[in-house]
């Protein structure tokens, strides 16, 4: 078992792209964003925009909550290993933080994403409760790729890019539209030709992580995608 990474320390430069990334996207995501999100985001002391969070302050309070924690990782890590992970609640973060001239574009997700996108909702009960019996379902489902890849495009069109329905109203929840200034505008525009979220249409709709999203899925309740993936889960075996 190798020894856990430990979080390097930021200069100016990182802190302040930071800094910029959270106040604008904040700011972005007051009129567009779940609650559920960004009540958790603006009662989290340990995820503002001062300066780039500790991993393991952010750690602590997910774990007061939800019982969830945050490990960190060098980068993307294979899938069997992520759900193993989740499984234990445990979420995986990077520590880079992109470059001032990369405020709008990246190949790769940095912590900004990690955190920032990742973090908040995992302090709802509820969706605390999908990310473990998703990796707990994922790791059962190992080697089976057809299963696996249905999983992924689950994660892909609600834990990334889902809205969810609150009053009746579409707001963006998923973490690669949280995490981006771009992604939320291109997707607010699109939110009135929304898919309404079945498990089943998530499950068979490819998708591509280098071009930018044609498809979002609107989420009416956390519970029901948990009652669905179990029902899913049960007709396999
Ligand atoms: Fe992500």
């Amino acid at each position: 078992m190798n020894a856990p990474l430990i979080q390097p320390l930021y200069n100016e430069v990182q802190h302040g792209t930071w800094s910029t990334l959270y106040r604008r996207q904040r700011k972005n995501l007051e009129d567009k964003g779940a609650r559920l999100y960004l009540d958790a985001l603006d009662e989290m002391a340990s995820l503002t925009e001062a300066t780039i969070p500790r991993v393991d302050h952010m750690s602590a309070a997910l774990k007061a909550r939800t019982g969830w924690g945050l490990v960190i990782v060098p980068g993307l890590i294979p899938v069997d290993d992520f759900f193993a992970m989740l499984a234990q609640r445990q979420f995986c973060t990077s520590t880079w933080v992109r470059r001032p001239d990369q405020l709008d574009y990246l190949e790769e997700p940095d912590m900004f994403h990690d955190t920032f996108g990742h973090v908040p909702p995992l302090m709802n009960p509820e969706f605390a409760l999908f990310m473990q019996r998703f990796g707990e379902i994922g790791v059962d489902l190992q080697g089976n790729d057809e299963a696996v890849l249905a999983l992924q495009r689950l994660y892909w069109f609600f834990v990334e890019f889902g809205f969810v329905e609150e009053k009746g109203m579409p707001r963006a929840f998923g973490a690669g539209i949280m995490s981006s200034y771009g992604e939320t505008h291109h997707a607010w525009e699109l939110k009135a030709d929304l898919r309404r979220f079945t498990l089943e249409g998530a499950m068979s709709t490819p998708f591509t992580t280098t071009e930018i999203q044609s498809t979002y899925f609107l989420i009416k309740d956390i519970p029901e995608v948990i009652r669905d993936l179990e029902a899913w889960r049960a007709g396999l075996s």
